[in-house]
């Protein structure tokens, strides 16, 4: 299906990032691996070389916008063109409203806001001359609802659908398209590399807190699918190269919840009422114990 296409996919040295790579180099594509840890880079490389695919390694911090920019730049050079770009890398935080600094404000949007359109001014203009391409974002359910204990990436996500937004109507009718893709909970590195300590702990101690509060207090959770494997993400991602869309809910019930919560905000917040008591104990006796 990608045959003689090329592909760049940021944050590619691991989770979401890495399988889709291998997914793109599967199905014929030149993957570009762009990420910091170089030797990550190289063992993936290794990986889709072994298997038949074709992999190029470019070790890149995409929020140095010199960095970020050359990484499109050399793959024009290298490669003549660009088909797909998946501006992938990310990172969340662990911190309250009262305590997110303004350093985690900043990092939160830099890596996953600025760096959009580090990549995709140059990509556009390759492009452009190419009369097509594909720009994908992974912004996340959190670029689309609220969450407790990580207000940067909450509102650096919603940036992500924005942007994807007004980039979709600048590319109506160019032959570019444009998807943001929002996955819930993805077994990956994500939870436990937040900015500001692991939200890991968080999330596993307030299940059974949850379920209870839940029952006592007779309120439905949120029927959206629990946590999926990178390689489910990367699959459902490859559909939308097939058949170019504006979303991607990766988890079922996900588009449902945010439609609900689209309706009536109110409603959507009642029936997050367990989850987000049970996370605040958790995150309280956390916080109190250092
Ligand atoms: N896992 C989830 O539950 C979930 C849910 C919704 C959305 N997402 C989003 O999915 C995307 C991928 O995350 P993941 O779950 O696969 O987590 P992950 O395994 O931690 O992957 C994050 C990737 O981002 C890269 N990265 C971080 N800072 C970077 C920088 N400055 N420059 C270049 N690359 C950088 C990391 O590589 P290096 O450290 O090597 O640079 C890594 O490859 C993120 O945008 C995340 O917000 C994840």
């Amino acid at each position: 299906m990608l045959t003689d296409k090329v592909a760049i996919v940021t944050g590619a040295s691991s989770g979401i990032g890495a399988a889709l790579a291998q997914v793109l180099a599967r199905e014929g594509a030149t993957v570009v691996l762009a990420a910091r840890r170089i030797d990550k880079l190289y063992e993936l490389a290794q990986i889709i070389i072994s298997a038949g695919g074709k992999a190029v390694v470019h070790p890149t911090d995409v929020t140095v916008k010199a960095e970020a920019e050359y990484l499109v730049h050399q793959t024009v050079e290298d490669l003549k063109r660009i088909d797909i770009l998946v501006n992938n890398a990310g990172r969340g935080h662990f911190a309250n409203v009262e305590d997110t600094t303004d350093e985690m404000i900043q990092s939160m949007f830099k890596l996953n806001v600025y760096s959009l359109w580090y990549t995709v001014r140059p990509a556009l203009k390759q492009m452009k001359q190419q009369g097509s391409g594909h720009i994908i974002n992974i912004a996340s359910m959190a670029g689309k609802l609220g969450y407790p204990y990580n207000s940067a990436y909450v509102a650096a996500k919603h940036a992500v659908v924005g942007f994807t937004m007004a980039l979709r109507q600048e590319l109506l009718e160019t032959g570019i398209h444009a998807t943001v893709v929002c996955p819930a909970g993805v077994k990956t590195d994500w939870a436990n590399v937040t900015e500001g300590g692991s939200m890991l702990p968080m999330f596993s101690e307030s299940g059974p807190i949850i379920k209870k509060i839940a029952a006592e207090r007779d309120i439905p959770l949120p029927q959206i699918e629990g946590v999926i494997s990178s390689e489910t993400v990367a699959e459902r991602i490859l559909e939308c190269i097939r058949n170019p869309v504006a979303e991607v809910y990766t988890q079922k019930g996900a588009k449902e919840f945010v439609e609900l919560a689209t309706r009536s905000r109110e409603e959507a917040e009642r029936h997050m009422i367990p989850v987000v008591l049970g996370e605040r104990e958790v995150y309280e006796r956390l916080k109190k114990s250092g």
